[in-house]
C-alpha cells in the first residue's frame, strides 16, 4: 500500500530519515552530499510510503531571499525525488501539492533549484524560472552565481516579483541554491 504523509523534521523518527535519506542516495545515484541532505532537514517533509520504506520524499524549510530591496521569506523546496520504478503515478504531484499548501499559508513566496528532468515538472505546476541575475549573500559578501542562472524556480505567493530583477539567497554550506 503507498500513502503519503507529512511531518516536520522533528516528528520523524531515525528509521525514516533514514530511509528517506537512501531513498535520496538511489534517486540521485551517489550525488546526494551530506549537506545536500541537511539542507532538506528542519522544515516540513512529504514522504511516499511503501510499507515502512519511503519511496519518495521532498521538504520546504524557510530561507530567506533577498530581492527588490527586501528580506523575503521563502518556502525553499529540497529533496525532491520518487523512486524511478514508481514514477509517473501521480506521487510527485502529491508531494508538491502538500508542499506548495505550505508555502502559499506560510510564505512569502517558494523557490528552489531544479535538475533539468525536475524543470518540466515544476513548470508545469506553476513554477517560474527566475530570468534574472542570481547570487548569494556569502560571509564576504554578495557573490553571483551565474551557474544556477536559469534553475532557480519561483512560485509566486504573496509579494510582486520582479523575475528578471537579481535574486540573492541567504548562506549556507554546501550547494548555497
Ligand atoms: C521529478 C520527479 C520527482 C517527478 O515524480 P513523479 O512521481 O514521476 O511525478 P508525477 O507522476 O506526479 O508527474 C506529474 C506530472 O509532472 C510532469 N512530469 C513528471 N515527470 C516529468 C518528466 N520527467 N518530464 C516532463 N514532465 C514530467 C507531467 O506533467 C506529469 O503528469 P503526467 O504523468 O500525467 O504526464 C521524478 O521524476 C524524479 O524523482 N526525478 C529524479 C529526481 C529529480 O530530478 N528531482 C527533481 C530535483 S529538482
Amino acid at each position: 500500500m503507498i500513502e503519503l504523509r507529512t511531518a516536520h523534521t522533528a516528528d520523524l523518527d531515525a528509521a525514516i530519515l533514514a530511509s528517506a535519506r537512501a531513498l535520496l542516495d538511489e534517486v540521485f545515484e551517489g550525488d546526494m552530499a551530506e549537506h545536500d541532505w541537511e539542507h532538506c532537514l528542519g522544515g516540513v517533509h512529504a514522504l511516499v510510503f511503501e510499507g515502512e520504506e519511503v519511496v519518495g520524499h521532498a521538504s520546504v524549510v524557510q530561507r530567506r531571499l533577498l530581492h527588490g530591496g527586501r528580506a523575503l521569506r521563502a518556502g525553499y523546496v529540497e529533496g525532491v525525488g520518487v523512486r524511478a520504478s514508481l514514477r509517473r503515478h501521480g506521487h510527485g504531484a502529491a508531494m508538491m501539492d502538500a508542499l506548495e499548501r505550505v508555502v502559499r499559508g506560510a510564505y512569502d513566496l517558494g523557490a528552489l533549484g531544479a535538475t533539468d528532468q525536475g524543470a518540466d515538472f515544476y513548470a508545469a505546476r506553476g513554477w517560474q524560472p527566475w530570468r534574472g541575475p542570481t547570487s548569494a549573500l556569502t560571509p564576504t559578501g554578495v557573490v553571483r552565481t551565474e551557474e544556477e542562472d536559469g534553475s532557480v524556480h519561483v512560485l509566486p505567493v504573496a509579494v510582486a516579483l520582479d523575475r528578471s530583477g537579481e535574486l540573492t539567497c541567504d548562506w549556507r554550506d554546501g550547494d548555497v541554491w
